[in-house]
């Protein structure tokens, strides 16, 4: 297949396209690096040796979005994974979230169906579902836009407009991914997370603070009703959610269709620690802090329909992503920077 990724110079979409010419697939990038690096590029090359094709292209750009298109395709399938999603930063500008996050997937589903491509996969997250009691959360478990942020709301928006646009023409085929939380590096280590200025998420923080670029590890709430009181994640390794990519492209059925891609193994903050400094051989300091606004003490899923349906299921575990990340971190102290 020939395959347009929007973001794929961004975390997830250097692994997918790594994964997608793997499989023998064709990957063509469009990225306006506003929130990545064009070392990335250079970094897939090696570790394929191909060169991919891509072109600096801002995606909420309609016009420029086609002239791109007119130039490199034609297409079989879109991967939109282009977007902003610092949480933080989603609350204070809105009306960037929305405009980047739905404008561009608005424009990528108009260019569908203006260049007559059959697939579109979007990037989507599992912070949709709304009910703690649903858990292990399921594709029918309830979502709404009861949601604490606007970067949440503005890919539940996305979906429903996904939605209804696959109603619109019986061939269309449209997947939802719905991602939990992705950790790890190619075992390369030359493409992983690449945070600008200081990181929110637990992995990245892990990974600094083992590195003695950061002081300790800030633990989020020790009084939840877990294992250890600490809160429980499904950590992905992000090849594990590339390589469920490239499944869902390749088992697109038409209609629209959600899938979580995650490994219905959770795993406390306590639990991640631990395994990163197995890995690293490093001791990681923490210090206890109240819980942070908006956490949920629980999320992962059952990813069941993935495994029927896409004949995908996540093969590694948090060591190994430890592992991963860990060898990244090493060889690029300062992410592509270094
Ligand atoms: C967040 C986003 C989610 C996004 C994901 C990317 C929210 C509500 N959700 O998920 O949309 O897809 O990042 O991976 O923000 N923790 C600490 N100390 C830290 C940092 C985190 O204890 O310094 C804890 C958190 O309280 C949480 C867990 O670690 O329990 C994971 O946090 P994080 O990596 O930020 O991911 P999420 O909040 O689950």
């Amino acid at each position: 297949m020939r395959v347009l990724l929007t973001g794929g110079a961004g975390y997830i979409g250097a692994h997918t396209v790594v994964e997608l010419i793997a499989a023998g697939h064709e990957a063509v990038i469009f990225d306006d690096f506003s929130c990545s690096s064009p070392v990335a590029i250079e970094r897939i090359n090696e570790i394929t040796g191909t060169q991919v094709c891509n072109r600096t292209i801002d995606v909420t750009d309609a016009e420029a979005v086609r002239a791109g298109i007119d130039e490199t395709g034609p297409f079989d399938a879109i991967i939109h994974l282009a977007a902003r999603k610092a949480i933080g930063e989603s609350v204070s500008l809105p009306l960037e979230y929305y405009e980047n996050n739905v404008g561009s997937t608005i424009v990528m589903l108009a260019a569908m169906r203006e260049h007559g491509i059959s697939t579109f996969l979007f990037s989507g997250t599992g912070t949709v579902y709304t009910h703690q009691e649903d858990l292990p959360f399921v594709e029918t478990s309830r979502t709404g836009l009861a949601l604490p942020n606007p970067y949440s709301k503005s890919k539940r928006i996305c979906e429903e407009i996904m939605a209804d646009f696959a109603r619109t023409g019986p061939d269309r085929r449209l997947i939802g991914l719905r991602y939990f939380n992705p950790i790890g590096a190619h075992e390369s280590g030359l493409i992983g997370e690449d945070p600008q200025g200081i990181p929110n998420n637990l992995m990245p923080i892990v990974a600094r603070v083992a590195a003695g670029i950061l002081p300790q590890v800030s633990i989020f709430g020790r009084d939840y009703d877990t294992v250890d009181g600490t809160a429980l994640r499904d950590y992905i390794h992000v090849v594990d959610l590339a390589r469920g990519h490239l499944a869902a492209i390749e088992h697109a059925e038409r209609g629209m269709h959600f899938y979580n891609l995650g490994t219905g193994q959770p795993s406390s903050v306590l639990e991640l620690i631990a395994a990163f400094e197995e890995a690293s051989g490093r001791q990681i300091t923490v210090v206890d802090a109240p819980r942070r606004a908006g956490d949920a003490q629980a999320t992962y899923c059952l990813p069941d329909k993935a495994h029927v349906k896409l004949a995908w299921r996540a093969e590694f575990g948090i060591g190994r992503a430890c592992g991963d990340y860990w060898r990244w971190q090493q060889q690029n102290p300062e992410g592509y920077r270094s």
